[in-house]
Order: C-alpha cells, then structure tokens, then sequence
C-alpha cells in the first residue's frame, strides 16, 4: 500500500486570529508558530501583511524565526497587497505568497461589480506577479463552495498557465456537504488542463459544522492538502479542525494517509493558542476539549475501566492526555465509585461498597460532580478508612 502524504497548511495565525477579540502581538504570534512548526505542521500561513503594520511585522519576524516549514502570505489578487505579501515573507526559507479572487455570482456581482471574463483575467495576472516574486504561489477561489465547477475549473486553469503550484478550493461560507465538495474536487481533477501540476487545497468553514468532514470529502477525492487551525477558529463559526483531521487520519479507515504532525503534541498545542488567544476552547470539543476522555454515566464507567477501548476510539496518550477521566456523578455506577475511592487509598469490600454507595447518590445528587475531596468526605463520614495497599 503507498502512503498519501497529505501536507497541513495552518492557518490559526492568519484565519484563526481574524476571530473577533483573537488578535495577538508579535511575540505570541512568534510562540504559536514555533509550537506549530515543532509539531509538524508543513505551512504556516502567517498573516495578512497589506492589512496592517503588525500584520506585516509579524509575518516579517516569523518568516525570518521560521526554517523547517514552509511559511505563507496572504494577499488579494491586487499587485500592492502582493508586494506587502512578498516584502514581509521575503525573509523565509521557504516563502509562499497565497493570493487569489472571489469566483462565486454573488462575489463577482456584488462584491466586484464585475464580470467573470474580468476575473479570469486578474486570477491570471495576480498569479504571474506572484510568481515573478517568489517560486511557490498558492491561488484560491475565494466561495469556490457557491462557484459553478464549470466557471471555477476555468479560474484555475488561468492560475495554472500563470504558474500556481497550489490550488486552493475554499468553502468560504460553510455552504457545501461533503458529497458536494467531494464532487467538486474530483470534477477539478478531471476536467481542468494541467492539474497534476499542482496540489489541491481545501479549506472549509464551520457554518454548517461540517468543515472537517468536508476536508475529509476533499482529501478522498483527491486533494492534497487540508488548510486548518487549532481548535477549528477561525471567520464566524470556524474552519476545518487541525487536531481532528490528524486524528481522523489516524483511525484504521484512513491507514493509507499519513501527516508529518507528531499527535502527542496536540493538546498542549490547542491549550497554548487557547491561553495567548484568550479563546476557550469548548469542553465537549473533538480530540482536545477537556471532557474529550472523561467519562460520567455508570454503564461507560463500568466499561472503560473493564477495558478503555470499549468506549474510546483514541487512546488519550496518543494526543498528550495522560489517562481517560472517570468523573463522579450522580449517573456513576458502583465500578466507578470503586474505582475512584481506590485512587484516593480506600480499597473498598463489596459489603461497604454497597453500604456507602445509596449515601454517595445523595450527595452526587446535590453536587454536579463529586470532586476527591468530597469523596473522602462521603467515605470517612461512612465510617470507612484509608487503607493504602
Ligand atoms: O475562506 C476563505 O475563502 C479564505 C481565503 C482568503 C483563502 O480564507
Ligand atoms: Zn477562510
């Protein structure tokens, strides 16, 4: 079986900070993206450097920090905006400007007051100019998502003559399923000239929560590469998840994918972008979320300290967490009331077990969680000691 290496383009610094109230200085910036590059990441979009002077400083400093991966800047497919794009990443191993048009009706009409003819011909132009800048040009079509294939296959054979090594296929407002833009990849890959020049790109927003499975959709049809952030941030409701992608593919039904992302590091990584962001990330959250391997009602518990795999599909060390939780709830069982009265040093006989646990309901009942403390209390209020074996 070959292996499909798939490359992760990180976009938390660029996507992920233009969230409202994420804005970050230089120095935290510079923190993120050396953590970033430490855990494998292949490209760090860096920023946006026409958009302000620290954007353009940031991504200055980090272009020069950065000599593993690849580092990129964005700009639209307007000459100044590349050459801000070009001056502030010129610094880098590797640079890559990313550059690009909204392709979509609404985008071209609307937003524009244009026409497509006029598109093709600034996708092609901007790509060129890029190109007489730095080697690795990435274009996208901004609202691939809402752009007919047919016209979108046209923008990027423009982009592929003017000498675009990456094609980005953004799903800029969440609109697509997965069937959708899985379909849309694979139509790019069949009808536009010159395609396996390039690599494809997704880059897929949250609004309909569907941004991970629809880079999953667009990397099985063909796709490349996956753009992503930590913890999903990003534009309104987010973007693809990096960590959920690196452990997607990482389950047995992807065993033909591989990325460069060490796993262990993931939760230490969405736990310092989540700090210097002031971004919390939400308990229930996929992979990192702090109840991600916490269990609570009596039938899990009961099953995952019989054996962790019954109800885990990711062992928690995979991902940095040292071992699954098993909280204390008025919904826990005997076993896990045993279970965690041992961890604290009472080793419980089924005659007491069965004596105190009727108590330990009572008083689960008035507490959303019953913490070590509180459980040496119950314990010791029911005449039971600590018995350390
Ligand atoms: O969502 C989007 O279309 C973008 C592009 C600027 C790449 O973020
Ligand atoms: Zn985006």
């Amino acid at each position: 079986m070959s292996i499909k290496q798939v490359q992760i383009f990180d976009t938390t610094l660029r996507d992920g900070e233009q969230v409202p109230g994420c804005k970050l200085e230089t120095d935290k910036k510079l923190l993120i993206a050396e953590r970033l590059e430490h855990m494998g990441v292949d490209v760090i979009e860096a920023g946006f450097p026409i958009s302000s002077p620290g954007d353009f400083h940031a991504v200055s400093e980090i272009s020069k920090l950065i000599k593993n991966v690849k580092v990129c800047a964005l700009s639209r497919a307007v000459n100044g905006d590349i050459d801000a794009a070009y001056d502030a990443v010129k610094h880098a191993k590797y640079p890559r400007i990313h550059t690009g048009i909204g392709t979509s009706e609404v985008h071209i009409v609307k937003k524009f007051n244009s026409n497509k003819e006029e598109v093709l011909r600034r996708a092609f132009s901007a790509v060129k100019y890029a190109k007489s800048k730095v080697e690795d040009v990435e274009f996208y079509a901004e609202d691939a998502g809402r752009t007919e294939n047919s016209f979108l296959a046209e923008v990027c054979e423009q982009a592929i003559l003017a000498g675009a090594t990456v094609l980005n296929i953004p799903d800029t407002t969440g609109y697509c399923m997965p069937s959708e833009y899985g379909a849309k990849i694979k139509y790019l890959l069949e009808n536009v000239k010159g395609i396996h020049k390039v690599q494809l790109s997704t880059h897929c927003h949250n609004d309909l929560g569907l941004a991970t499975a629809n880079a999953i959709a667009g990397l099985e049809n063909g796709a490349q590469q996956i753009e992503c952030t930590m913890n999903g941030i990003g534009e309104r409701a987010g973007n693809t998840s990096l960590e959920e992608v690196v452990m997607i593919l990482k389950q047995p039904q992807y065993e033909q994918y591989a990325t460069r992302i060490n796993s262990k590091l993931l939760v230490e990584t969405s736990q310092l972008v989540s700090d210097l962001m002031g971004m919390p990330v939400q308990p229930n959250k996929a992979i990192v979320g702090s109840n991600a391997f916490a269990h609570s009602s009596g039938i899990h518990q009961d099953g995952v300290i019989k054996a962790r795999e019954t109800y885990e599909i990711i062992d928690p060390r995979d991902v940095g967490v040292d071992e699954s939780q098993i909280v204390l709830t008025a919904r826990s069982g005997r076993a896990a009331l045993a279970y965690r009265a041992k961890v604290i040093g009472f080793h419980l006989t089924k005659l007491e077990l069965d004596s105190v646990y009727k108590y330990f309901l009572k008083v689960a009942d008035s507490l959303k969680e019953v913490n070590d403390k509180e459980l040496k209390t119950i314990l010791t209020a029911n005449g039971l000691k600590a018995n350390l074996k």
